[in-house]
């Protein structure tokens, strides 16, 4: 059997185990509670909507960042080694290798806070509270001039907060996207295949196994 068929067996028995369970029959798991789906509710729109309650300084910010972000992103945010540089390079992104970080780049700060509290610390992300993530988003911002020093970040006043890039992200001009309010719902009346992975000729056909011992 080849592999392409071994794989779409896989999957499915993957979708009949997925198919709502026969009268009479289990199904699995249960119905998530409030808490369960609380607990993935975490994010942060471009307008703040989803904004927890808390608050933070820069000055409050920046020993949290020290101890829990500087190892990989550098003290200043200008990265160590490969990791990614979170703050500079305003200005820069017009030229032929543009920086692209946090602060000259992204067009929301609320962003800023949605990321750190998703997955910030690498490696042992939602591991900060959520005075801690409006203490480091306003370090990041205050690093680069955005905000003051002493600028309390909170749910209010994040969404106010004027990134340096909030400009430069326009509508995809090209002709066949569409315009206006995405489509959520029905959107494709029908599926039409028209290709296979084999008929193209991009999957390997299965080889004898050389002869193992
Ligand atoms: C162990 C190294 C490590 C630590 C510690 C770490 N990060 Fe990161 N960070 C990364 C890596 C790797 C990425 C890129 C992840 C990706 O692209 O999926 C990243 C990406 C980011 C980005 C997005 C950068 C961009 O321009 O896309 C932000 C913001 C960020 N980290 C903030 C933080 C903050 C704040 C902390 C401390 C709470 C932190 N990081 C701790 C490794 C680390």
């Amino acid at each position: 059997m080849s592999r392409s068929r071994e794989f779409f067996l896989a999957l499915a028995l993957g979708a009949a185990l997925a198919l709502p369970a026969a009268a009479g029959e289990k199904p699995i798991g249960r119905v998530p509670t409030a808490e369960d789906i609380a607990r993935w509710d975490i994010d942060v729109r471009p307008d703040g909507l989803g904004l927890p309650p808390g608050r933070g300084t820069a000055k409050e910010g920046e020993e949290i960042y020290l101890a829990r972000c500087a190892q990989c992103h550098g003290e200043f945010g200008e990265a160590v080694g490969r990791w990614p540089q979170l703050v500079g390079g305003q200005g820069s992104l017009t030229w032929d290798d543009p920086i692209k970080t946090v602060t000259s780049y992204w067009p929301y700060a609320t962003t800023v806070f949605d990321y750190i509290k998703r997955a910030m610390p690498f490696g042992d992300a939602q591991s900060l509270t959520d005075d801690e993530v409006y203490a480091i988003t306003a370090f990041l911002l205050a690093s680069d001039g955005i905000i003051a020093e002493d600028f309390v970040v909170d749910a209010k006043t994040l969404p106010a907060i004027r990134m340096p890039n909030a400009d430069g992200f326009i509508d995809d001009p090209r002709p066949d996207v569409p315009k206006g309010e995405p489509c959520m719902k029905d959107c494709v009346a029908e599926v039409v295949i028209t290709g296979h992975a084999r008929k193209i000729g991009v999957t390997p056909e299965e080889k004898a196994r050389p002869a193992t011992d």
